[in-house]
């Protein structure tokens, strides 16, 4: 594909970042492409998830994308600055949206959900200091590997969400942050554990960011008419099929 902008994941968990620079940036071409093989990365050490995201990275510079959007905190948190020190195209990362969090805070708590990798990281840790006032980090603990397998709306999915949350019954929850690219595609589940809360994910900021950066380095399409997208996997195809499904359904 010519010219395409190409967005990678551990798994499927990038399509929500997909959806909204598709969004933002309708007529460029996208090749997403997911780990899925190796997902979820979140509880791998870290000289793993280096190797398995430059794996990940080379599979779409091979195909001579013109930008690179990280679509997972857990590569960003990772990686992120190795890959900008080696490549010479735009590199677009992700981060949990702890700053718009924290400002929607009131007098309760902010939860702050990803995966094991990304809370334990510099990166973090930085925003936490910026940001993390009445901020509580949380794992959430086989969330990944449920929406991998499709079952956002089974009891596996409740029962997962019951048992992180548990703690935090009865606690004025003012914000939650989605800190993983996975978890957006539960936000209704989580929603209905805590209705007040407002949720953060990050997705139009990245995207938006994305946007910004081709149009500064005059990357842009230059054509009226609809991009193109196209899924690719290390998996197998019911991988594929669970990108489209997910790239199409009500979040
Ligand atoms: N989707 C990824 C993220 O945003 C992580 C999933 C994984 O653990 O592989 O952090």
């Amino acid at each position: 594909m010519q010219d395409a902008i190409g967005i990678l994941d551990s798994g499927v968990g990038g399509v929500s970042l997909l959806r909204r620079a598709v969004h933002w940036l309708p007529n460029e071409n996208f090749i997403f492409y997911g780990d899925n093989r190796n997902a979820p990365y979140g509880p791998r050490p870290f000289e793993e998830i280096r190797e398995l995201s430059a794996a990940a990275v080379d599979a779409l510079l091979q195909q001579g994308v013109k930008a690179l959007a990280l679509g997972c905190n857990t590569i960003t948190a990772a990686y992120a600055e190795q890959l900008r020190a080696n490549v010479r195209i735009p590199v677009i990362g992700m981060e949990p949206a702890l700053k718009p969090a924290s400002l929607a805070r009131r007098n309760g708590v902010v939860l702050a959900l990803a995966t094991k990798a990304t809370l334990s990281l510099e990166r973090f840790a930085r925003l936490m200091g910026l940001y993390g006032e009445g901020v509580i980090p949380i794992e959430g603990k086989g969330l990944v590997e449920i929406v991998e397998a499709g079952k956002m709306n089974s009891p596996e999915a409740h029962d997962a969400l019951a048992a992180i949350f548990a703690p935090f019954m009865g606690e004025q929850v003012d914000a939650i942050v989605l800190g993983c690219t996975h978890y957006p595609f539960l936000r209704r589940q989580i929603e209905a554990f805590f209705p007040g809360a407002q949720i953060f994910d990050g997705m139009d900021g990245t995207a938006q960011q994305l946007k910004r950066r081709l149009e500064a380095e005059g990357l842009l399409a230059d054509r009226d008419a609809p991009g193109e997208i196209e899924f690719q996997s290390s998996g197998g195809p019911e991988s594929i099929e669970l990108m489209k499904r997910l790239f199409e359904m009500e979040i």
